[in-house]
């Protein structure tokens, strides 16, 4: 009996052989790592649903992007959390608002680390919503001037890049006019393109004190079942003047990482959202998995699909590890 067939395994036969052909690859350079700021001294606080990741005043956090930096991390996504929330989230805009305070800070301690801002008004909102509330109603073109401002003041502070998150349509347009306005034409725009209403981002929730206090974010959030949307979403974004595209929560989503990889030519962002993050600290912290085989995994799953960038709150472990650390 002659049985004729394919031998794939010769590619597989030692470790220097697999690394020869291997086709996808996880950098430090890709990697984007969030951080929550608040206001007060002397903070360091734990979040509880995310081992690892904290709550910092900014006279806290020195040693912090000391050990970023070090490790070879080049980009930061940042998160103020004001103690002042009112109707319009004024915060948002506010000169010296945290987030604008954490972004001067950094950058005076760090000229050459990449600093991105994210842009919505969820966290600075009496409301929680990332837009302005009338009867219940999230106002989309009242919300536009708000956001330009909110992201023209991040400029100003000092931020290398605009991330608006907020799900308005038309944000990337307005966003672009105010930066340009404003002189910041150089001033790249990461948009939140593909943004679904998830679950899985219950534990950012917690960390960035932004759940709704009514309803939900499903009237602007993209629904979980829509793919062919998404596509929409992505095209207005590209159309008004984005600059990166980005895919959140990245993990369920990996569809729509490889669709945009395909339908676009921009750069493509994954979010490792918080309840991704949250869930493999769990199973970690039981001996359930190997933590740094599962995280490794994922990672190059980012990359294989197709994205050059991910955003993920594993980034120090990671650069730790392809430093050769455990
Ligand atoms: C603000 C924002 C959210 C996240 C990033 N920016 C929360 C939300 O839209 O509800 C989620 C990030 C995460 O879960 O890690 N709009
Ligand atoms: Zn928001």
């Amino acid at each position: 009996m002659t049985v004729t067939f394919d031998r794939h395994r010769r590619l597989r036969t030692s470790a220097a052989m697999r690394n020869l052909v291997r086709e996808h690859h996880v950098r430090k350079e890709d990697l984007i790592y969030p951080l929550f700021f608040v206001e007060g001294t002397g903070i360091k606080e734990q979040i509880p649903s995310m081992p690892g990741v904290y709550h910092f005043s900014l006279d806290q956090i020195e040693a912090e992007f000391k050990e970023i930096v070090d490790l070879g991390i080049q980009s930061v996504i940042v998160f103020g959390v004001p103690n002042e929330k009112d109707a319009c989230g004024s915060q948002a805009y506010a000169d010296d608002g945290i987030t604008q305070q954490a972004i001067r800070r950094i950058k005076a301690l760090y000229p050459h680390l990449i600093v991105i801002a994210d842009t919505c008004l969820c966290q600075y909102t009496d409301h929680g919503h990332c837009g302005v509330l009338h009867d219940g109603i999230v106002e989309n073109d009242e919300s536009l001037e708000l956001l330009a401002r909110t992201a023209v003041s991040q400029a100003k502070a000092g931020a290398d890049i605009i991330a608006p998150s907020n799900m308005m349509d038309g944000f990337v347009a307005a966003i672009r006019q105010g930066l340009d306005e404003a002189g910041f034409t150089n001033i790249p725009v990461m948009s939140y393109a593909v943004k679904y209403a998830s679950a899985y981002y219950g534990p950012f929730r917690d960390a960035a004190h932004s759940t709704p206090q009514s309803g939900d974010r499903k009237s602007y959030q993209m629904d979980p079942a829509n793919a062919r949307e998404g596509l929409r979403e992505a095209a207005s974004d590209v159309m008004e003047g984005a600059d990166f595209l980005i895919v959140k929560p990245g993990l369920a989503y990996m569809d729509m990482v490889l669709r945009l990889r395909e339908g676009f030519d921009l750069p493509i962002v994954a979010y490792n959202v918080s309840a991704e993050y949250s869930m493999v600290k769990a199973a970690a912290q039981n001996g359930w998995i190997n933590e740094q085989q599962i995280v490794m995994e994922t990672m190059v799953g980012f990359k294989r699909a197709g994205a050059d960038l991910i955003i993920t709150y594993h980034a120090k472990d990671i650069a730790r590890w392809l430093n050769g650390g455990n």
